[in-house]
């Protein structure tokens, strides 16, 4: 039986484009969903491009958690993946998926995470620390931002000439690179 995941994600969905595409011809893993909270995202538009079917709801709804539980239980999903989602994940959710949702972050945690620490921010706040190094975190996911036990990390040279963009940059190669490897890592 395929693992049937669905993706969480609020922004432009880069990552959610890459781990489908990369899992294209693989029978072990389904994407039938992609989740937002945005009813603008970019995110819906390269959904629509790879004919996955993907649905918004209100923060009401992700306060709760009831709707999008039973929404996910309609569509027989196993596992999520949050890839640029910014919401907190409702307890219900975290109860009724015990170990099978994950989450990327664009830093080396413990450091840079936590409530507000998203996107931009964080690599501005990594590049006005002057750190040398950065990278991404994959963790699962608990009832606290970025706080969940730590599946895998991968650092990136940080120079003392390197914008937030670029920092972003090396970030999002990172992530290209390992979060559809470590998924399939743990759930393959
Ligand atoms: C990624 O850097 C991810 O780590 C962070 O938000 C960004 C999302 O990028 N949480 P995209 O939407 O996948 O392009």
């Amino acid at each position: 039986m395929p693992l049937r995941i669905a993706i969480f994600a609020s922004g432009s969905g880069s990552n959610a484009e890459n781990i489908i595409s990369f899992f294209s011809s693989d029978p072990r893993f389904e994407f039938p969903v992609i989740i937002s909270n945005k009813k603008n995202a970019f995110v819906h538009l390269r959904a629509e491009k790879l004919k996955i079917h993907s649905v918004t709801f209100s923060r009401e709804d992700f306060e709760s958690g009831e709707s999008i539980l039973y929404f996910l239980q309609s569509q027989q999903i196993n596992a999520i993946i949050l890839a640029g989602f910014l919401l907190k994940i409702p307890i219900k959710l975290i109860q009724a998926f015990p170990n099978k949702i994950i989450n990327i972050h664009p830093a080396l945690l413990p450091k840079y995470g936590g409530k507000g620490m998203y996107g931009h921010h964080v690599h501005e706040a990594v590049k006005n620390a002057g750190e040398t190094v950065s990278g991404i975190t994959i963790h699962y996911v608990n009832e606290h931002y970025d706080d969940g036990n730590i599946i895998f990390q991968a650092k990136c040279s940080v120079l003392p000439t390197d914008t937030s963009e670029i920092i972003a940059e090396k970030v999002h190669k990172l992530e290209y690179e390992y979060f559809p490897r470590v998924i399939e890592e743990i759930w393959g």
